[in-house]
């Protein structure tokens, strides 16, 4: 294992019962005040997709646009939004899905990708892989590749990889 990682995964900070009962909060604002682990986090993904042909790096709302535009910049692609409802100004296309707490939709710009575009999708954290599949959904419906799914926490108890099935995923800590 990259010797990196076990700092980067010592930055996270775990907050029990948060938002509510149960629930072990994975706090990602504690890497970012770590500016050496912070910026390996980012250069980790950076190593893994310069040179791989991705213009477009699609981050989820709202921690996935702490960590996708960084890695846009370092790789040459544009950072394209995937917001919760009712957010984005133009004409957007929608994914409903379920969370760990609750269901939702996520929204992108019509006009932001073009068909035959080659894309990551970032996002801080893989729970059920309800948000990363909706993601999936939205970029393949206007005719994206989603070359993988990037994320800095997997949850593995909660299956979110299986729920992507064929689709890869990187993540740089497991945590159980
Ligand atoms: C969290 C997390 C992921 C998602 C993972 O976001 O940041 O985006 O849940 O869950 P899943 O794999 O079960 O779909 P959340 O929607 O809580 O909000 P935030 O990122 O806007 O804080
Ligand atoms: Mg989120």
């Amino acid at each position: 294992q990259d010797p990196r990682i076990s700092k980067i995964s010592s930055a996270i900070r775990v907050i029990p019962n948060f938002p509510k009962p149960g629930i072990m909060f994975q706090d990602i604002t504690t890497l970012l005040l770590d500016t050496k682990a912070f910026r390996d986090s980012i250069d980790l993904f950076v190593e893994r997709y310069r040179g791989k042909d991705i213009s477009v790096v699609a981050g989820i709302e709202a921690r996935g646009f702490i960590f996708g535009p960084p890695i846009a910049l370092a790789i040459g692609a544009k950072f394209v939004p995937v917001r919760k409802p009712n957010k984005l100004p133009g004409d957007v296309i929608s994914e409903e899905y379920s969370l760990e707490y609750g269901t939702d939709k996520i929204e992108m710009h019509v006009g932001a990708v073009q068909a035959g575009e080659r894309s990551l999708i970032i996002d801080d954290l893989i729970a059920t892989g309800g948000t990363l599949c909706a993601a999936i959904r939205l970029l393949e419906r206007v005719g994206v590749h989603v070359v993988e799914c990037a994320c800095v926490i997997e949850l593995p108890e909660l299956k979110g990889r299986e729920r992507l099935g064929d689709k890869p995923l990187f993540v740089l800590v497991s945590s159980t």
